[in-house]
């Protein structure tokens, strides 16, 4: 908490610390990476990614940071002891983000962060805010959605969420971080405009909504300038025109040029290595680096650790209310799970005396999450068996013995993991013979067959075999629809996976389809209650499923090419990356903005899930037919289904585009109902400002909305629009920006 008495303590803090101090203070205290190890301390908190360097002379204590978007990661079991620090692993992002609930979400962001405040420790670094541009980036698990709108929003409720309980966030990776591959070299090149539309406009809403404690820059280059490196990225924009007053840390071991990353605004550089003090007391004493610019940047973290828990002593318990988190963690994975197809009321099942054959060996080995930072180290992970048959489910015996053994053989065959980031290879999909599947359907009444996928950092994602299902997948699915579909039985396809995979192909053997995402340790619960009807399902999708991969805008250039001959990226004896480039031809048409406009035929497009009930659009109203300030726009939902269920509304807007090239259009509003009872009828009141009208002229250096009639399209996904009103505009300026980010070809 900023006090009063802030500016004086880091006044005196300043006048105190020697240059040797303030650069300790800007610079990490070291992760043990074979080669580079640093000071020797004991850690405060296991398993947690950085600290701060302390102080303890002038009493400034050391900041403990940990990952990550999932839920906090710390090492579970610790030398000495037996107690344990499991934490809850909430579901992933991009099923957050499917819920489109931001209450829900700030809730789950408020028992994130009493887990971080109660393991002490005092930044969270997450919520991660990446636009999905590419299904195959290995991080978009992590991510929220392929719209900065919806992204944006999420991130905001997250940041206050976590932050309520005085604890910090780090929104990351600041910025055009889209990829995994050479991440630490890459050069990303992309427009002005797409920049400002689609890859910063998430962490402008952010920042303007939130005021997260701290950001945590990219590994990559923007334009030819590493994102901690760049001043207009971290000063002129982040700072000067969006007014953000946190502190900016470099992602681990990011950039080349400490002096510069302390110029460019980069306060703290994480996790910290020896030489990066040794080359900023040279370039002190050199002259090159201004000591203002350092006591800048120290004051930043100082006033930082003012507020932390560590430095107001909080006495933390290692007994977060891990019970009553998996509660929520339940609830929520529920909220996000997405039906994507439901034919002749597969679903809900009719009742809970149904046999039940599980097919595919992710039944048995549920994902709760992805691999890397974004991991969590749970106590456990419900899978889709365990969920059923905590419902009371009766499945099948011999299956369930038969998997359960292969799963058990092939997990012993898999190799030692060497750091905590490393991602296994997925354990094969175990043939079955026709024989057996038509045992099978004789002695049960439904099939069931989970679709697993996992990823993590520093690898993007195969098409062949991760995007695309491999030939034993569709083997399975193909001979266990033939012969429960002979025997008038159903199949119900699960999909546990942490974005998205080609769905066209096989879609039609099923009888239903329901999108779990990775939803956290309770995912098999949270998934029986879907199957069952206790909860009606009202996710939507936050990124498009494409029905081939070469549908994506990116496809032809992802994930960049290396520079022959180019420079290596070592952090310790570890070779991170070579150099490469990647240009964003696709510029601001990502997603659903290309798919739409270029009238591209998805597998389910953006916004859209089905439910066990069905609504219908009353009425919508806008209070004026014309926009200055703001527009308030009214929309009436009935449920005219026979279940109780929630529904999501997008509002879509579609402008003139006369004179500057626009999407067909774009996400600028959404709510979501209650739940509504049969009959039962609500308004939603979603609000329309200039800025969500204006593009970003790339010539005027500003935001502009052109003169015209804009269309406002409601919508239950976006392509299934339900109601449509026009309004006018003027031509407005709406906000004058700094030329700056500028492509160099
Ligand atoms: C990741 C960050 C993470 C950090 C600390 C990096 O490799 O990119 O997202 O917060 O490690 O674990």
């Amino acid at each position: 908490m900023r006090t009063e008495s802030t500016p004086n303590q880091i006044q005196k803090w300043l006048s105190e610390l020697s240059l040797e101090q303030k650069v300790n203070l800007v610079v990490g205290m070291g992760q043990n990476v074979p080669g580079i190890a640093d000071v020797e301390q004991e850690e405060k908190v296991p398993g947690a990614a950085g600290s701060t360097y302390p102080i303890p002379e002038l009493g400034i204590p050391s900041l403990t940071l940990a990952d990550g978007p999932a839920g906090l990661r710390i090492e579970p079991e610790r030398d000495g002891t037996d107690k344990t620090f499991y934490c809850t692993a909430f579901p992933i992002a991009t099923l957050l983000a499917s819920s489109w609930d931001t209450e829900l979400v700030e809730r789950v962001g408020e028992a994130f962060g009493k887990e971080v405040k109660e393991y002490g420790v005092d930044i969270l670094l997450s919520p991660a805010m990446n636009i999905h541009r590419n299904p195959l980036a290995g991080r978009n698990f992590e991510y929220y959605a392929e719209d900065p709108y919806l992204s944006g929003y999420m991130g905001a409720a997250m940041v206050k969420g976590v932050e309520s309980q005085g604890v910090g966030t780090s929104i990351k990776h600041f910025v055009a971080n889209n990829s995994e591959t050479n991440r630490m070299h890459l050069d990303t090149h992309v427009s002005e405009r797409a920049l400002r539309e689609i890859y910063l406009r998430g962490f402008e809403i952010v920042v303007k909504e939130a005021q997260p404690w701290t950001i945590m820059s990219a590994y990559n280059k923007i334009n030819g300038t590493y994102a901690s490196e760049s001043e207009e990225l971290l000063e002129t924009i982040l700072r000067d025109e969006w007014g953000y007053e946190g502190l900016v840390m470099t992602d681990w071991f990011a950039g080349e040029d400490p002096a510069g990353q302390m110029m460019a605004g980069n306060d703290l550089l994480m996790p910290g290595v020896p030489p990066q003090r040794q080359a900023l007391l040279a370039a002190v004493k050199s002259g090159e680096l201004d000591e203002a610019v350092l006591d800048r940047n120290v004051a930043r973290i100082l006033e930082l650790i003012l507020r932390s828990p560590v430095y107001q002593k909080y006495a933390y318990s290692d007994q977060p209310d891990l019970e009553g988190h998996a509660k929520l963690a339940r609830a929520v994975a529920a909220e996000g799970i997405v039906l994507l197809k439901n034919e002749t009321q597969t679903l809900p099942l009719a009742s809970s005396n149904l046999k039940v054959a599980t097919f595919g060996v992710g039944s048995y080995d549920f994902i709760a999450g992805g691999a890397g930072s974004g991991d969590v180290n749970n106590a456990y992970t419900v899978s889709l068996v365990e969920g059923l048959e905590n419902a009371g489910i009766t499945l099948n015996e011999d299956l369930k013995a038969k998997y359960l053994t292969f799963v058990g053989a092939e997990k012993a065959k898999l190799p030692e993991k060497r750091y905590f980031f490393d991602l296994l290879p997925p354990i094969p999909e175990m043939l079955i013979n026709r024989a057996e599947i038509a045992t099978q359907a004789q002695l049960n009444d439904l099939a069931l067959i989970t679709i697993g996928r996992n990823s993590g950092e520093f690898q993007d994602r195969q098409t062949e075999g991760d995007f695309y299902l491999t030939k034993t997948e569709q083997e399975l699915i193909t001979n266990v629809s033939d012969t429960f579909h002979k025997a008038g039985k159903k199949v119900v396809v699960l999909l546990n996976i942490g974005n998205v995979i080609e769905t066209a192909s096989w879609r039609d053997q099923a009888d239903a389809i329901v999108l779990a995402w990775q939803g956290g340790q309770e995912a098999g619960n949270a998934l029986t209650d879907v199957l069952t009807g206790k909860i009606t399902p009202s996710g939507k999708l936050p990124t498009t499923f494409v029905r081939s991969y070469d549908d994506v805008p990116s496809a032809k250039t992802f994930p960049g090419e290396e520079n022959p001959g180019g420079a290596i990226k070592q952090v310790g004896e570890m070779v991170m990356a070579r150099e490469a480039e990647i240009t964003f031809h696709d510029d601001i048409m990502v997603g659903y903005r290309h798919y739409n406009t270029k009238g591209i035929e998805t597998a389910y497009p953006f916004g859209f899930g089905l439910s066990y009930t069905t609504f219908e659009y009353e009425s919508l109203e806008l209070s004026s037919n014309q926009i200055e300030q703001t527009l308030s726009v009214r929309v009436t939902i009935k449920n005219t289904g026979e279940l109780s269920g929630k529904e999501v509304v997008q509002l879509y807007l579609s402008a003139p585009g006369l004179t500057i090239e626009k999407p067909a259009m774009e996400l600028k509003g959404f709510a979501k109902t209650r739940l509504l009872q049969p009959g039962e009828k609500q308004t939603l009141t979603m609000d329309l400002n200039p800025k969500d009208l204006a593009s970003f002229d790339t010539a005027q250096s500003a935001w502009v909305v052109e003169a015209g009639t804009y269309t406002i399209k409601i919508g239950a996904s976006s392509t299934n629009i339900r109601l449509e009103k026009n309004f006018i505009a003027a031509n407005m300026i709406v906000e004058k920006v700094n030329k700056v980010l500028v492509p160099k070809k």
